[in-house]
């Protein structure tokens, strides 16, 4: 299976999966893109030998047209699965239509609570006392998709957002390579019945 991450920040995601699934099981990352020319998860690829590009908004008439430019790129490099790691642009329909069931995104909540930015900031406002981490497929809406896995974590005396996210991103690093080894294996399918539902075979 050919992987593409696509990230827009540091690429801690990215380096786990780097580390734990590239090149493992017939599992291959061939290629890294962002909306930030300057994203550090970009050196990352670079220093792991994998192509990586930038597509900035700016340099496109609109959104969808960076969008397919990038889907362009992905599919010349022959990727069928797209793995969203801290890629914080919304993708448009036309890009998610070239790779139909093959987006996966990782977010810091529990979802469905908290889509969307500042999952974490928003968790701790409302007060809950457990947080977690969400592996979803990704359709058109913001944090909408069915969910493959997810992790919780009770910090019932959490207060800072900077000391909750590194304990979910721990759990991140550890979900989303499984996530991405299980859709290799082929034992991540919907649910007929309810295809909202993720089936996983262990
Ligand atoms: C992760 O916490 C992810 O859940 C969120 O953005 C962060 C990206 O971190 N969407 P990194 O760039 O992988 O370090």
């Amino acid at each position: 299976m050919n992987v593409a991450v696509l990230a827009s920040g540091v690429g801690s995601n990215l380096q786990a999966l780097l580390e734990r699934v590239h090149g493992r099981e017939g599992v291959s990352i061939v290629a890294v893109a962002s909306d930030r020319v300057d994203a550090p998860a970009l050196s990352r690829a670079r220093e792991a030998g994998v192509a990586c590009a930038s597509f900035p908004v700016g340099r496109y008439r609109a959104r969808e047209a960076r969008d397919l430019a990038m889907a362009g790129w992905l599919v010349e490099r022959e990727a069928n699965l797209v793995v969203l790691a801290g890629y914080m642009a919304l993708l448009s329909p036309s890009f998610l239509l070239r790779f139909p069931g093959r987006v996966i995104n990782v977010h810091p909540a529990l979802l469905p609570a908290f889509p969307g930015l500042g999952a974490v900031a928003q968790a701790l406002a409302y007060g809950v006392k457990v947080f977690g981490v969400t592996v979803h497929f990704v359709d058109e809406g913001v944090d909408t998709g069915p969910v493959i896995l997810q992790r919780a974590i009770e910090l019932a005396d959490a207060r800072e957002p900077a000391d909750v996210l590194a304990r979910l991103q721990e759990i991140e690093h550890d979900l989303l390579p499984e996530a991405v080894t299980l859709i290799a294996r082929g034992a991540v399918s919907l649910d007929p019945v309810n295809p909202r539902r993720v089936l996983i075979e262990r």
